[in-house]
């Protein structure tokens, strides 16, 4: 019996050395050390041995169990590590391969023309004030001067909302309104930029959405001559130092006298070409010194406060600097036209 044990140990244990798998393992452990195993059939039949050979067989019998247990330890330990480093080497990540390029976003034209804007105001001491999109009838027409049903209406085609009396505003200049009664009775230097709306056919220089850029200088001695000065410094800053301009009367109701600003076309250099329709000169923006009826709604007295006013289209500046033919480029999301301004 002894005997017997002796060849089980050394079979079982010369096929354990033999196997590479935790699957194989396990048929090995059922086949020895299993409860219907070779090593438990012989354990069990110990009993059945002449009393005086009983304790040496079981003794041996014990000895080889405690050594296959032993052993089974040892392989699964091994197995299991062999095993480990089998997925590192084949999970092995590259990390020396280049990674994906993460395309970085940019500023939309519009907004980096909003800026420059800025940045050449902030120089003239003009500070940033936004006021809302959604406005009531009273500031974007009646405190301007301009009544219901009063024929300058017709400069202004309005998206109005289901709320009587609040509309989308067709223009920064209520901003004028909310700027002088928001500082009054200090004097104001305010750059008022923000998103207008007007129902209208889309064209090549009208979009139903657009951005404006308000401005508004109050004080004791404010002239036109300021107003001159700081919107032709404006113009060169932003077109180049050699740009000429000019100031043609106008008609808004909100400024007496208004003016317009134009300025010698940089397509064609003066010389007539479409852009300028043949005349040489391009329109900036409008201008004017507040009207006095417009001061008194914002708090100021005009016997001792004056003030000049101006609006641009943001999208319009973008289009002459760039020359871009046609407004509807800027909110169509078309990457191609974008990414030119990355
Ligand atoms: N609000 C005018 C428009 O949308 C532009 C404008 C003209 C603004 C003259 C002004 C100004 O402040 O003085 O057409």
């Amino acid at each position: 019996m002894i005997e017997q044990l002796h060849r089980l140990e050394e079979t079982a244990l010369d096929e354990l050395e033999g196997l590479s798998s935790m699957e194989a393992l396990e048929g090995w452990r059922v086949a020895y050390l299993g409860r219907k195993g070779a090593l438990t059939d012989i354990l069990r039949s110990v009993g059945q041995l002449p009393a005086e050979q009983r304790p040496a067989v079981g003794q041996e019998a014990n000895r080889v169990k405690l050594a296959l247990e032993q052993a089974y330890d040892e392989k699964a330990e091994a197995l299991k590590r062999e095993e480990m480093l089998r997925q590192l080497v084949e999970e092995q990540i590259d990390v020396t391969l280049p990674g994906r390029p993460i395309k970085p976003g940019y500023l939309h034209v519009s907004t980096q023309t909003l800026r420059e804007v800025y940045a050449i105001f902030a120089e003239m001491g003009f500070q940033v004030l936004e006021t809302p999109e959604v406005e009531t009838d009273i500031n974007n027409f009646q405190l301007l001067n301009i009544p219901p049903y009063h024929p300058a209406r017709d400069m202004w085609s309005t998206f109005h909302t289901t709320r009587e009396g609040i509309l989308l505003r067709t223009h920064t200049s209520p901003g004028q309104i909310r700027a002088m009664r928001l500082y009054c009775p200090e004097p104001i230097r305010v750059i008022l930029p923000g998103k207008c709306y007007r129902y209208e056919q889309v064209t090549a220089r009208h979009e139903s959405i657009f951005y404006q850029v308000e401005g508004l200088a109050i004080g004791r001695h404010v002239t036109m001559g300021d107003l001159k000065g700081v919107l032709t410094h404006f113009a060169r800053q932003m077109f180049g130092a050699d740009r000429r301009v000019r100031f043609r009367c106008s008609y808004f109701p909100f400024t007496e006298p208004s003016a317009e600003m134009d300025m010698d076309c940089i397509i064609c250099g003066g010389k007539g070409c479409r852009v300028c329709q043949y005349t040489g000169w391009v329109e900036i923006l409008g201008s004017g010194m507040v009207h006095p009826q417009v001061l008194r709604n914002g708090g100021y007295d005009p016997s001792v406060y004056t003030g000049f006013a101006f609006g641009m289209g943001p999208e319009r500046i973008a289009m002459l600097k760039y020359r871009i033919d046609h407004i509807r480029y800027f909110y169509a999301n078309d990457l191609r036209f974008l990414q030119q301004f990355a």
